[in-house]
């Protein structure tokens, strides 16, 4: 077989640096474009078996028409997530990897960040502090001890978000659609509905995948239910918050704050540099002026470790399915159905 040929959309030098050492093991012909992939850019494909994708990259039905014409056989997704590619329709035209998990320490570690930084207002005592201004009024905070976090989606990242703030000694709320009784019980995280877990959370943060399910839950209607003053973090997906929503309830004062590393119209801005320009999304810019908002961008998995680990899978899942025809991480949409024959054939078709 010849040298296997990959076109890797979206990227950015600490990609580059982070592939370019693990390629070391594989020798695969790795072309870098930094371009998002999208149905303008696509063409810089063809002729390459695999494309290289990331969250902001747009898979949907004329971007994976034209891959398959253009030849391609696999995508290979250097995320967890995979909401931006249309799995209906990929399946039977060709196969999805991702990676499945690279560190969930890296994505809590960050939650907790935000909530840190909001509760104690460290983000705006840099600011005061570097201004000589050392006044502590408005920047009181609550002791977490004791307080109740809720998390949303007790996965890989959930658990360990849930055992970190079991640490400081909070009382740990927990809902998911598939809950783990055993990790519940040996980590004292209670399990509960959404409707109790709004209802007792001082903390809510996010950890569940967005699926067609659970687009926008938290609105109006949930916020209502929440405590006065909550917390809301989301590192998971945009689109599980309403924006317009979100913005009601801090201007309400009904949110206490909002720690963010995702946004719903994040692929336009998020992993960019517009320092030099005026931002034309008005609800990205609406939140930026809330002091009690703290925006990141999208850079939860984003440590020396998690880096290394996304190379190394992702190069892996390349090598396993050229070499050995094996997709141990594929992805199709009756894995999410929980229809995939992939335990039987090691690859979903
Ligand atoms: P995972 O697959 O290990 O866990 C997801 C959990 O959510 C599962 O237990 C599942 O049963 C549960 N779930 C699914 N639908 C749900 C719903 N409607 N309500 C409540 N729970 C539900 O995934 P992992 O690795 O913990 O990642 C979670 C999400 O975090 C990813 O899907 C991705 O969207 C996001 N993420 C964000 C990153 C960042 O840099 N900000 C990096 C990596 C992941």
């Amino acid at each position: 077989m010849g040298t296997i040929k990959v076109a890797f959309y979206d990227a950015k030098p600490y990609d580059q640096k982070s592939f370019n050492k693990v390629n070391e093991r594989y020798g695969f012909d790795i072309h870098y474009f930094p371009t998002h992939l999208n149905e303008e850019s696509v063409a810089l494909a063809a002729g390459f078996d695999t494309v290289c994708v990331f969250v902001n990259d747009t898979v949907n039905a004329k971007v994976i028409d034209k891959l398959k014409e253009n030849g391609t056989k696999l995508i290979a997704l250097r995320s967890a997530g995979y909401n931006n590619i249309d799995l209906h329709h990929t399946y039977g035209k060709m196969h999805v990897v991702r990676v499945p998990a690279y560190s969930p320490h890296a994505v809590a570690e960050h939650a907790v960040a935000l909530m840190l930084s909001l509760n104690r207002k460290t983000h705006k005592a840099y600011f005061r502090t570097r201004d000589n201004n050392f006044a502590i009024n408005g920047l009181l905070g609550f002791d977490m001890h004791e307080k109740t976090a809720g998390i949303i989606g007790t996965g890989k990242i959930g658990k360990v978000a849930a055992q970190i703030l079991r640490g400081f000694g909070m009382n740990v709320l927990a809902f998911d659609v598939y809950p783990d009784k055993q990790f519940a019980s040996e980590n004292q995280v209670e399990y509960t509905d959404l409707d109790d877990l709004y209802k007792r959370s001082d903390i809510i943060s996010l950890h569940c995948p967005l699926t067609p399910e659970n687009v926008y839950m938290i609105n109006d209607d949930s916020i209502r239910k929440m405590k006065d003053n909550v917390m809301i973090i989301n590192t998971g997906r945009g689109k599980l918050i309403n924006t317009q929503d979100l913005i009601k309830g801090l201007k309400s004062k009904k949110i206490g704050s909002a720690g963010l590393d995702v946004y719903e119209e994040e692929s336009e801005y998020f992993f960019e540099d517009f320092s030099g320009e005026a931002i034309s999304d008005d609800v990205l810019a609406r939140l930026l002026t809330f002091p009690n908002v703290l925006i990141t961008s999208h850079q939860a998995f984003f440590t020396k470790e998690a880096l290394e680990s996304i190379a190394v899978t992702t190069l892996n899942n390349i090598r396993r399915y050229h070499q050995e025809h094996q997709l141990p991480n594929e992805i199709c949409y009756q894995c999410n159905e929980g229809k995939c024959t992939r335990k039987e054939s090691g690859r979903c078709f």
